[in-house]
């Protein structure tokens, strides 16, 4: 089954670092290969903008992340993780 990442789109997010951070996850997916096996979206405002920039990997949610945080939880959920 494919990893769902979601990644919000909204104003606060976005402006706080999910623009970089959707470059990052693409280029990791390209770099592995996973074009396939990931499926890749951007939602509107989750809500959450205290927390944000937020990242949702299937049902598990990342709070304030970077670009350091993204390719860990990228490492951890889609490399080595099941
Ligand atoms: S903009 Fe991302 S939770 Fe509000």
């Amino acid at each position: 089954m494919k990893k769902q990442i979601v990644i919000c789109m909204g104003s606060s997010c976005f402006s706080r670092g999910n623009d970089r951070n959707l470059e990052v996850i693409e280029e990791f997916i390209a770099e592995h290969k996973m074009e396939d096996l990931v499926d890749l979206r951007g939602s509107r405002c989750e809500g959450k903008c205290d927390h944000g920039p937020i990242l949702k990997i299937d049902d598990q949610l990342f709070s304030h992340t970077n670009k350091a945080d993204i390719l860990k939880i990228l490492q951890e959920n889609l490399v080595t993780g099941d």
